[in-house]
């Protein structure tokens, strides 16, 4: 076992990927989940796009859409390029496809029901890539192999722009460690402050970090270069 394997299966995580449930529970969720992104992500999600170093042009991916708020800020901001998101859930990609296509019909989007542990693109395929608030809900060895899967499909010196749910706030970590017991498929448990290092492992170089804080709800954006 390597150093960083030794890390990872050190942490206090559910073992095994949950996967199955998870897809479940946010297929059910997908109607009303846009208000929980009102409410608690939005700040986060203006603030990566604005230090993502997206331009115009570009072949973009976001892993994770959820019900695809970030996915429409990204189809504006790249109008002339090729915007493609994937989620876990199939309600979810399905929402985030309609919603994008309605709002945003000459633009070139697609959207599908993929786990992002393994993605159906060629190596190098996007100039960059998105992800918020998904490394949460994977078990550690799968957020490495996530990871190494950014960097497959990443054009070299691409950028990676990820949220993660911030540990900075003691009592927000005490209630979020209760969601986490009682419905870990859906809320995860934090890993904000082991992502860094895990970036850095798998060869990204850190560009940006700062927090951002919503509705007393802390986030942590990083964007980080391969
Ligand atoms: C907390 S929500 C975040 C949604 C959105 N990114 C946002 O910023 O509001 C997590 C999303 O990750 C998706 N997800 C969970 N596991 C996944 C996986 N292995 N591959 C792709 N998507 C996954 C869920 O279906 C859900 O839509």
């Amino acid at each position: 076992m390597n150093r960083l394997e030794e890390t990872v299966s050190s942490w206090p995580v559910a073992g095994a990927t949950l996967a199955g449930r998870t897809r479940r529970v946010y297929d059910r969720l997908a109607a009303v989940y846009p208000l929980s992104t009102m409410f608690f992500h939005s700040r986060a999600h203006r603030c990566a796009l604005g230090a993502s170093g997206l331009r115009d042009g570009m072949n973009v991916l976001e892993v994770a859409t959820g019900s695809g708020e970030m996915f429409r800020r990204l189809v504006r901001a790249n109008s002339g390029g090729m915007t493609v998101g994937l989620d876990l859930s199939p309600n979810m990609a399905a929402r985030t496809q309609r919603a994008a296509r309605r709002k945003f019909p000459a633009a070139r989007t697609h959207c599908q029901a993929v786990d992002a542990r393994h993605m159906p693109f060629r190596a190098e395929t996007f100039d960059a890539i998105f992800c918020c608030y998904l490394l949460e809900l994977l078990s550690a060895e799968d957020i490495v192999s996530t990871l190494c899967e950014f960097r497959r499909v990443l054009r070299d010196r691409g950028n990676l722009t990820m949220v993660l749910i911030g540990q900075n706030t003691a009592t927000f970590n005490a209630v979020y460690k209760v969601l986490g017991k009682v419905a870990p498929a859906f809320w995860g448990r934090q890993v904000e402050r082991r992502v860094p290092e895990l970036i850095e492992s798998v060869r990204f170089e850190i560009l940006h970090d700062e927090v951002v804080v919503q509705t007393f709800y802390p986030s942590r954006v990083l964007v980080a270069r391969k």
